[in-house]
């Protein structure tokens, strides 16, 4: 879906998918030159970091494997209810292996913080996060993120994998959600 199809609903357009996959593929020559001759093991976050974990993957030099969870964080609103819970697990054991978990976005930190204390208790050998976009204004712990790919501003925004209500994730593009849309 293009930023053209929605763009009534969006008050901002921050990133064009241009400059989404142009940032995704400096990280990614950041991370094959970090993981040379390393056992690189991508955890994307579902839903959202489908799209990021895909560019990224196909950037890359480095082998990988792919695997996924899912956390529930946000309901269908914008705020996040605070309680976390691991809704798909993984379903490789990451004890000694160079573990990168991929996300779509950091807001409060308390979803990655949350996934990177359960990670780090499995006893990989290395850690690390990459994240598209970070809103650093809404951050309420801090967690270490290697890789960023935008800071951006502490506003909702849809596209590239984020939605509103299950809408929204196949934008190209990134924008800010209009809040008449949500009643704000
Ligand atoms: P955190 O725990 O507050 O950092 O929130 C992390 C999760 O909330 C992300 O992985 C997203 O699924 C969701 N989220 C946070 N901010 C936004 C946003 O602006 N748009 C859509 N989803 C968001």
């Amino acid at each position: 879906m293009e930023i053209a199809d929605v763009r009534g609903d969006l008050s901002q357009v921050l990133f064009t998918p241009d400059e989404i996959t142009g940032r995704l593929r400096e990280l990614a020559g950041d991370v094959d030159r970090d993981y040379a001759g390393k056992d690189l093991v991508i955890v994307g976050v579902l839903n959202g970091a489908v799209m990021t974990v895909a560019d990224l993957a196909r950037d890359l030099k480095t082998h990988c494997e792919m695997h996924w969870m899912a956390i529930s964080s946000y309901g269908d609103g914008v705020t996040s209810s605070g309680v976390l819970r691991i809704l798909k697990d993984l379903t490789v054991d990451i004890e000694g292996r160079d573990v990168l978990v991929v996300e779509d976005i950091i807001d409060t930190g308390l979803t990655l913080s949350y996934l990177v204390q359960n990670l780090r208790g499995r006893q990989p050998a290395s850690l690390e996060v990459l994240t598209a976009f970070r809103k650093p204004a809404a951050a309420k712990c801090d967690v270490d993120v290697k890789y960023v790919g935008f800071d951006i501003p502490n506003d909702f925004v849809v596209g590239y994998g984020l939605d509103y209500a299950g809408k929204y994730r196949n934008l190209n593009g990134l924008g800010v959600l209009d809040p008449a849309v949500y009643g704000g």
